[in-house]
């Protein structure tokens, strides 16, 4: 089967070779030696100087993380779809007060109307923005938004769990407080891993805020960073696969190389429904790089489209959220080659034809 998902993606073949290492133990010096590899090949690759952390958990983790250490009650989330909703549904779940800016589904959080909502509710702590919404195939303009977001003075946390690892995220430069991500999309390595940057702002608000739990304390985090170690037993094997990752991209040419092929997987894909006659699904100019949504032909399923795919050896992703039926997937993140890509668009003139009979 040739995967186009959105997660688990497919693996590079070398980093599941690396993934094979033996075990040691996590406070062995082996250990602290891959551990700081990898973090500081993230801050290099974030263009950051925060902490990174490492987490066994999925991306969700460091949502609630970023929830529980860093809003003593009131936070504002922005929501483009059922990612973003997440995020209101963790913050409510952990007692938290949210205000909700939500957008028709396909749109982007524009820069002047999030300054309009903080303008009206100065009292939220932090602000909340998905930066791909894996959902319905939308990336925001995060770069303009985190600048309102800082004007206003507020802590910023972004889910960069399908866009970390194939667009450019400046973590310092567009003052983002919590930057997180899975292992699972971008850097194309199994799942059981998240990782996220931490900023001193954030770790001082952890500082103060109760009830935060033990599991994700920021500060215990910071703590066990400074002997290049993790609270708990941490996964060895995903750290190794995405320290590999890290290498081969700095190997293939650094990350704005691997940017470039992302954006040409994306843009091959893009180019090949259109031409089958298919539109995508979000706002123009708002189109991820990452996973492109496509409006499924009139009278016809999405769901349909993925099962006939399948069984043509290819794994699509079925639509998602109130967008299941109307719409399919098809993710570029991961281990993806041209000719891929080629033989996934011929499969799917296929499907088109035989349901158009
Ligand atoms: C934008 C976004 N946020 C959060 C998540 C949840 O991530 P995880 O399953 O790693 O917890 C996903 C998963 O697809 C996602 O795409």
């Amino acid at each position: 089967m040739k995967l186009f998902t959105v997660g688990p993606v497919a693996c590079y073949p070398e980093v599941l070779e690396e993934m094979k290492h033996q075990m040691f133990s996590h406070r062995s010096e082996e250990y602290k030696k891959l551990h700081r590899e990898t973090v500081e090949l993230l801050q290099k690759f974030l263009e950051t100087e925060n902490e990174v952390f490492l987490f066994p958990s999925s991306g969700t983790g460091v949502m609630e993380a970023s929830v529980r250490n860093c809003v003593h009650r009131k936070m504002l989330c922005c929501v483009n779809g059922s990612f973003g909703e997440r995020f209101v549904q963790v913050a409510i779940a952990n007692g938290k007060e949210v205000e909700v800016l939500r957008t028709p589904l396909g749109e982007p959080t524009m820069p002047d109307i999030l300054d309009e909502m903080l303008s009206k509710h100065p009292d939220v702590e932090a602000v909340a923005i998905t930066h791909n919404e894996t959902s319905v195939g939308l990336i925001n303009p995060l770069e303009k938004l985190a600048e309102v977001v800082k004007s206003h003075g507020k802590l910023l946390f972004v889910d960069a769990v399908s866009s970390m690892g194939g667009v450019e995220i400046k973590v310092d430069k567009w003052g983002i407080d919590v930057c997180f991500s899975s292992s699972q999309k971008c850097f194309g390595v199994p799942p059981g891993l998240a990782v996220g940057s931490v900023s001193k702002e954030a770790l001082k608000k952890s500082e103060t805020v109760k009830n935060k739990g033990w599991y994700f304390d920021f500060k215990l985090y910071e703590k066990y960073q400074k002997n290049a170690g993790t609270p708990t037993t941490p996964p060895i094997p995903q750290i190794f696969g995405l320290n590999k990752i890290l290498k081969l991209i700095e190997e293939w040419g650094g990350k704005h190389k691997y940017f470039e092929l992302y954006r040409e997987r994306n843009r091959r894909i893009r180019m090949g429904v259109e031409r089958l006659g298919l539109t995508l699904f979000p706002k123009k100019g708002y189109e991820s790089p990452t996973v492109s949504c496509i409006n499924a032909p009139e009278g016809v399923s999405g769901i349909e489209i993925y099962e006939r795919m399948r069984k043509k050896g290819f794994e699509l992703a079925k639509g998602y959220g109130e967008v299941k039926e109307k719409t399919f997937r098809i993710g570029n993140m991961g281990y993806i080659e041209f000719k891929d890509i080629d033989l996934m668009l011929e499969a799917l003139k296929g499907v088109l034809e035989e349901i158009s009979k």
